[in-house]
């Protein structure tokens, strides 16, 4: 049995991100918008610098002369910016205007809607009266959350709720195939007070939908927001070949904003309909396709491990078959058991997958299915392509071999807010530091990377006289030509450590009455909390090389 979900510590977190400027609800003094997420002077420093970090280490900072380990040969990387909105029919051919929906039911009493496949429950019998109570909660809440809830259905006192009947395990309702579902006339939705409130499930496209120009109005104006940002890179693969000299194995990354009409963002941002997306698409030749899959899912686990996340709290999951995204011959999700979650449960942080050649494939012959194992063109009742392809030849041509194909593509593909969300419940500790007088204070710190650290460091004179804010101020604009770092006079030093801690910055530097006789400064360390005393002079190398 699972532990119940450490929802303080979520809450404590959550308020921690709000109170010193990490992330903030989306327009908050009208009340807020249910999936947006703004960030704070903190939030938007920490984001940026984990995008960097993805990018530096990724794209930019990728050596192709070298073969890497678990890699079948060296490979180059490049990168792209493409627009939010495209062609219409980019997501007619990617699938997405198809398949990419969600089930949902609405409850006609409680005007609430919820994901079909987010509700479950168990059979309630009460004096001959047996209902199906279900609830939208996961986890161990659930079992407390549906007694509550036949409490309120079958009008029972407290000393009551012993006399219900309960039979069958928890299960969900939409059950794992159309013939095992619950009846929708049985079951009573979460804060209905009768039984058969619940509509039939209705497809919900998750595409944000918009119009082009002025005179926008009949259906051929269309147009959606992107979900993804892979398919812009498949759109540019001729591009991109045409005019750079990358060959085949080679990557495009690409880091931008995706949207998703989500029918109940949640946990914070980590169902969000507006979010940022970290994708490669590598392309390769078919034969070894399966190796560089395994390199691309060995190599992102450990990017995750190298900026510090918890090994303990992430998994590697390979999907079952059934489980597979409809381009997909092979998919591995690296995820976090963030503290939303019951013990034993996991997130998906990122989701390597093999996409064979379907979407190169797609965007030159019109939307393709899989047909007995194969990848065939999808036809209309009049044998006609459902979905007509651009008809541009996407396929390679190897010069050295001679050979003419179809590259198969691995897609690695992170969310960026997931990611900063993730290492922020991995870095948030609570402790018990000495303080200046010896006593021990509670403290709340993030052990970020400091890659990740907004902040590197910060100066701190040790008073406001004798010369000690001159000699900080000075070292301050020295070191903020390196690194994003601050000055702070404000409180007791015990005070100003305390603050820092709390924003994650790995390094402070105190200049103090010493400091006016031998040119050392205290540097003190975030998370091991020594202290050593460092020349003035050799600071901004030292943490230069530290940041390394
Ligand atoms: N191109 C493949 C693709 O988009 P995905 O698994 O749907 O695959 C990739 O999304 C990543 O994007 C996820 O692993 C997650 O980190 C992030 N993501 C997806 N939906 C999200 C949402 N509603 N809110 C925040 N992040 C999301």
């Amino acid at each position: 049995m699972s532990k119940p979900v450490d929802q303080s510590r979520m809450d404590r977190i959550v308020s921690l991100a709000k109170r010193r400027g990490f992330i903030f609800q989306s327009s908050e003094i009208y009340g807020g918008l249910n999936g947006f997420w703004d960030y704070g002077p903190l939030g938007v420093a920490l984001k940026r610098n984990l995008k960097e970090c993805w990018w530096q280490d990724m794209v930019a900072g990728h050596d192709e002369l070298m073969t890497l380990a678990g890699a079948p040969s060296s490979y180059e990387m490049t990168g792209l910016d493409c627009t939010i909105i495209m062609h219409p029919q980019v997501w007619k051919c990617s699938g997405h205007f198809d398949l990419f929906h969600d089930w949902m039911v609405d409850c006609r009493e409680s005007k609430r809607r919820f994901r079909y496949d987010h509700l479950h429950g168990r059979w309630a019998m009460y004096r001959n009266a047996k209902v199906f109570i279900t609830t939208d909660v996961s986890g161990d809440d659930a079992e407390p959350d549906l007694i509550a809830k036949a409490q309120k259905f079958f009008k029972l006192r407290a000393k009551q709720i012993g006399d219900i009947e309960w039979s069958g395990e928890l299960v969900a309702l939409a059950g794992t195939s159309p013939d095992d579902s619950i009846p929708l006339c049985e079951a009573v939705a979460p804060d209905a007070s009768e039984k058969g409130t619940l509509t039939e499930p209705r497809e919900f496209n998750l595409m944000f939908e918009t119009r082009i120009g002025a005179l926008a109005g009949d259906d051929d104006d269309r147009a959606f927001l992107r979900p993804e940002t892979a398919q812009g890179i498949f759109l540019n693969f001729k591009n991109v070949l045409d005019t750079s000299r990358v060959r085949v194995p080679f990557g495009i990354g690409q880091i931008g904003k995706s949207f998703r009409n989500e029918i109940t963002p949640r946990n914070f941002t980590f169902r969000s309909r507006e979010f940022e997306q970290m994708e490669i698409e590598f392309f390769c030749r078919p034969d070894d396709s399966r190796k560089w899959y395994q390199f691309w899912r060995d190599r992102r686990w450990q990017w995750y491990l190298n900026l510090g996340l918890t090994e303990g709290r992430l998994q590697l999951r390979e999907h079952h078959e059934a489980e597979l995204a409809h381009y997909s011959c092979g998919t591995a999700d690296i995820e976090y058991a963030f503290p939303f979650l019951a013990d034993g449960e996991y997130g998906e942080l990122e989701g390597i997958a093999h996409r064979g050649d379907f979407d190169l494939r797609s965007h030159m012959e019109g939307k393709l299915v899989r047909e007995d194992g194969k990848l065939v063109l999808e036809t209309d009742s009049n044998g006609k392509p459902k979905h007509r392809g651009s008809g541009r030849d996407l396929s390679y041509f190897d010069d050295v071999t001679r050979e003419r194909f179809v590259p198969h593509v691995i897609e690695p593909s992170a969310g960026a807010d997931r990611a900063v969300l993730a290492f922020l419940c991995d870095a948030y500790h609570e402790d018990n530091v000495p303080d200046e007088k010896g006593n021990p204070r509670e403290r709340t710190v993030l052990k970020l990377h400091p890659r990740l650290a907004p902040l590197k460091a910060a100066i701190l004179p040790l008073v406001k006289k004798d010369g000690m804010p001159e000699v900080a101020a000075d070292l301050y604009k020295k070191i903020k030509k390196r690194m994003p770092c601050m000055y702070d006079a404000k409180g007791s030093v015990g005070r100003r450590y305390a603050r820092q801690d709390e924003a994650g910055t790995p390094w402070c530097i105190t200049i103090d009455g010493q400091t006016m006789k031998d040119q050392t400064v205290t540097l003190r360390d975030r998370d091991s909390l020594n202290q050593e005393r460092v020349p003035i002079e050799e600071c901004a190398e030292l943490l230069t090389e530290r940041l390394l």
